[in-house]
């Protein structure tokens, strides 16, 4: 028990967000390196897939593999037992990446210092502020010439909707950039030599007043700084662990990830103040991470990692207890036991059978189709996580059988891809047609191949114009018929059975929304 409970005290698992391009990967890739988990630059892919392909398949399949190896890397920094979250820039993939945003304790999210806050940081920070997840801001790229500190923090408040506290400030930027002040713990680091490549000094500076700041970084810089600094604890709240671990307060680090400067004093707070694996809610109860019996439940599920066995892997964040190899568990869904032979870890980008695992730890679970996402493993306990929504999808078609000769192929095709979370199938009330709801455009394609390739089906796709998929909660069972007798052709059941709406445009659900005002529009589907 004392074994357990250390360990869980020593967990931080978290998931850095961004919008591609503003340095995850770089800033992933340091962090291992500091841990030791690789030995040099260059070790760990990009998963990203890059703007010119993002119409090519092939390019998609590779990057998949690649986003196999990069979807959890563990590591050990003073300590600590650190699990990295990989999350998908790539908006596409944003169902994928808000998912994992369900397995991570905190998020660290980096922002490109000259472009500031960008679309799919703002999605995903949603996603973190809805769980109150929480986050420390990564000011990324200070090596370039980028916006004022200042405005940039407005930018991030503003459309964010974070409050902030900086914990460093940058000592100039670009051609002028000497370094960062670390207002955590009182200390100046400055660049050695002029190149700005890697090799950082660091002094302790107790008194900002003192002429020790001159003679470092000049009389200019000196004074500037003292200035901002003076204006940041006038107008920025003091560091408050409590408020940052509610998701009230978010401290900002500022740096440079390729030059590996910031980087260290990023993780050095971050494994101070980051939180330890939190309770869990499931339907029937909270869940504490140090309850002496097992439970995890099932975010992800990565498919066709050798597409000639259409094999899979599952993968569980754990919430209580110890998870044992050859031990058998309950699949609550199923209502039956389950034993895995080679339950995986991922160091880096290695993959192990690993003994046992604890809470907050990712484990992969070799899996034949037993899962979907959302399901809960536990040690016989019927609990039933909660938090995993969908969220409305952006893009609408139909799907249609191209082959009649293999329609059970296809239903099982279809059937397996959505427990996935491929994408979201619903079925009109009216008619039965089946509709695919997606985030990006390119799942299409996705699944169609997958159809074809691994379960020998074949498919076609018509558009349905809606402009989002809405689930509803009623108040009143007289209100809610009416509204499915008036909107029959708009309304389908999800996979689930819960009934959504498709409006057609915003104005359209802003009149359904005043016209029956006992029911409730949800853009995800729990609320
Ligand atoms: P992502 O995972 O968020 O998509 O970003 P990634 O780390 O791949 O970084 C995107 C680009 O920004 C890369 O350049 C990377 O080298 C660069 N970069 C990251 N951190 C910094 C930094 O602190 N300063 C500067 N100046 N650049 C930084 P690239 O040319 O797209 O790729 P590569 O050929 O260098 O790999």
């Amino acid at each position: 028990m004392v074994k357990i409970f250390e360990e869980i005290l020593r967990r931080r698992t978290f998931g850095i967000v961004s919008h591609p391009d503003a340095g995850k990967t770089t800033l992933t890739e340091k962090l291992l390196l500091f841990g030791g988990a690789i030995q040099e630059a260059g070790a760990v892919k990009s998963n990203k897939i890059k703007k010119t392909a993002t119409s090519d398949f092939m390019e998609i399949e590779k990057q998949r593999g690649i986003s196999v190896a990069t979807s959890v890397m563990a590591f050990e920094y003073l300590d600590r037992h650190i699990n990295i979250l990989d999350t998908p820039g790539h908006q596409d993939f944003a169902e994928d990446t808000f998912r994992t945003l369900t397995a991570v304790d905190s998020a660290i999210v980096v922002v490109d210092v000259a472009k500031g806050v960008e679309t799919q940081t703002e999605k995903l920070v949603n996603v973190c502020r809805m769980r109150k997840t929480p986050i420390m801001v990564f000011i990324n790229k200070l090596d370039r010439e980028g916006r004022d500190g200042f405005d940039l923090l407005d930018e991030i408040e503003a459309k964010l909707g974070l409050k902030l506290c900086p914990l460093s400030w940058p000592v100039g930027m670009g051609a002028e950039f000497q370094g960062v002040y670390n207002i955590w713990n009182s200390s100046l680091l400055l660049y050695e030599g002029s190149n700005k490549q890697k090799i950082e000094k660091s002094f302790s500076i107790n008194d900002l007043g003192s002429s020790d700041l001159e003679n470092r970084i000049g009389e200019n810089a000196a004074n500037t700084l003292r200035d901002e600094i003076e204006l940041i604890r006038g107008v920025y709240p003091k560091f408050d662990k409590k408020a940052y671990l509610e998701g009230d307060l978010c401290p900002v680090f500022f740096g440079s990830a390729l030059n590996n400067f910031g980087v260290k004093e990023l993780l050095d707070c971050f494994v101070e103040i980051a939180p330890s694996p939190q309770p869990k809610m499931s339907i029937e109860r909270l869940v504490d991470p140090t309850e002496n019996i097992f439970s995890g439940f099932v975010f992800k599920i990565h498919a066709n990692i050798d597409p000639n066995h259409r094999s899979r892997i599952a993968f569980v964040k754990i919430v209580s207890g110890e998870f044992q190899r050859n031990k058998n568990y309950f699949h609550v869904r199923e209502k039956r036991q389950l034993k895995f032979s080679s339950p995986l870890t991922f160091l880096a980008s290695k993959r192990a059978i690993v003994e046992s695992a604890f809470p907050g730890d990712i484990i992969g679970l070799p899996d034949t189709g037993n899962f979907r996402i959302g399901d809960s493993l536990t040690s016989g306990e019927e609990l039933n996580f909660k938090g995993i929504p969908s969220f409305s999808p952006e893009h609408f078609r139909f799907i249609n059988n191209a082959d009649p000769l293999k329609s059970k192929q296809l239903s099982k095709g279809i059937d397996q891809l959505m427990d996935e979370g491929v994408a979201q199938l619903f079925t009109l009330k009216s008619n039965g047609r089946k509709i695919i709801g997606t985030v990006g455009a390119l799942q299409y394609e996705v699944i169609q191949y997958r159809l074809e390739h691994e379960y020998g089906a074949k498919c076609s796709y018509e558009n349905y114009s809606a402009h989002k998929a809405l689930w509803i909660e009623s108040k009143n069972e007289k209100q809610l018929e009416e509204f499915l007798k008036f909107k029959s052709r708009y309304t389908a059941e999800d996979k689930f059975g819960r009934i959504v709406f498709f409006a057609d445009s915003s104005f359209g659900l802003q009149m359904s929304i005043e016209k029956f005002d006992k029911l409730v529009f949800h853009e995800k589907s729990e609320y």
